[in-house]
């Protein structure tokens, strides 16, 4: 494309957002950086951050969007995304504000994808409903949860949704868990797929033995990942089905501690990288993602794949062609 079209379909674009936005009432911010949006603070400015409050605010913009063909990616608390550091010249639609209510029913709750899973988790114990207490601690929303089937301490999110529900043009509309596929961490959404929330079904236990292996969880999470540091989690997937833990063979290399600019390999967990200083950079962060697989293809024959999502600056319509693993969004 040249300039001068990249200009008219910004324009056009701009014109688009300017227009559907307030007439849907959904806050539109210019120039956001992810570096104020993400957990890793790194990050460059996106051209505009749309925060709608309810889930069919967030399916009706979602299919506005689409209608006008305006490249957009989800974000939901940002704890696993490393975004480029360059300006990303898309709209991020970020699903934070979309929290309502947790409704309980019985062994059901049905929550909204921009409500904090830790919260979520709290609330199950507390009316003693099992079945989500090892990802207590994950500092995420229940949509990014989803989208990518986070698990800790032998739970996983994807064995407990009954319903998921999505954005299918312009409205809210419900699938049954059973027809998604919830891998290790990964999930069979696509891009450009909008998750808005889900109905799980819990089973009823004792509430004093579900807070006490809440707080086994929360012990060990404490003792064994850093915390308070600006990290994404884990940084790269366990090599699946080996029972490998690739944090443990990243320490075994000897490379907690390993700076490269402002990130660092975590002196606690060695596959968590985390940044540090004012001048920190997404780019740090990926070479010295870089510089881990290097070794560990050399070391081990492996090829350790990304557990965060990598994103790059260009519009995702325009990278949709290559768009692999790492094109997940998080929400
Ligand atoms: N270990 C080390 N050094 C390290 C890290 C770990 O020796 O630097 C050892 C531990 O002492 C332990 C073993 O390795 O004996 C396994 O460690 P851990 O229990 O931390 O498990 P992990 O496989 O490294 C996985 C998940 C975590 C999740 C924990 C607990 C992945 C990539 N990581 O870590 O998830 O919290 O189990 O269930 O699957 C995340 O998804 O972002 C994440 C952090």
């Amino acid at each position: 494309m040249s300039e001068t079209q990249i200009l008219t379909v910004v324009s056009t674009r701009d014109a688009a957002v300017r227009e559907i936005a307030p007439r849907l009432g959904v806050r539109a911010e210019e120039g956001r950086r992810f570096a104020e949006l993400t957990s890793l603070r790194v990050g460059g400015a996106v051209d505009w951050l749309l925060l709608p409050e309810t889930e069919e605010q967030a399916a009706s913009i979602a299919g506005e969007l689409d209608a006008h063909a305006v490249a957009w990616r989800v974000l939901g608390a940002g704890s696993n995304v490393l975004a480029d550091d360059a300006d990303h010249h898309y709209v991020l639609l970020s699903m934070r504000e979309v929290k309502g209510v947790a409704r309980f029913d019985g062994e059901r709750v049905s929550v909204s994808a921009g409500y904090s899973l830790p919260r979520l988790c709290v609330d199950a114990a507390r009316r003693g409903l099992s079945g989500i207490e090892g990802l207590g601690g994950i500092p995420g929303t229940v949509g990014g949860a989803l989208w990518m089937n986070a698990g800790a301490y032998g739970d996983e999110i994807g064995q407990v949704v009954e319903t998921v529900r999505v954005a299918r043009g312009g409205r809210v509309a419900e699938v049954p868990g059973t027809d998604v596929r919830w891998d290790y961490r990964h999930t069979s959404f696509r891009d450009g797929e909008l998750l808005l929330g889900a109905t799980l079904r819990l089973r009823h236990d004792d509430p004093d033995q579900i807070k006490a292996r809440m707080e086994e969880a929360k012990q060990k999470r404490f003792a064994t990942q850093p915390h308070g540091a600006r990290s994404a989690g884990c940084f790269f997937k366990n090599p699946p089905g080996s029972g490998l833990s690739t944090g443990k063979m990243i320490d075994e290399m000897g490379m907690k501690g390993a700076q490269h600019g402002g990130a660092v390999v975590s002196p606690v967990h060695a596959n968590f990288i985390v940044t540090e200083g004012e001048g920190a950079q997404a780019a740090d962060a990926l070479a010295l993602a870089e510089e881990i697989r290097d070794r560990f293809r050399r070391e081990h024959g492996i090829e350790l794949e990304y557990e965060v999502e990598l994103w790059g600056a260009a519009a995702p319509s325009l990278i949709e062609s290559d768009a692999g693993e790492g094109a997940n969004d998080e929400q």
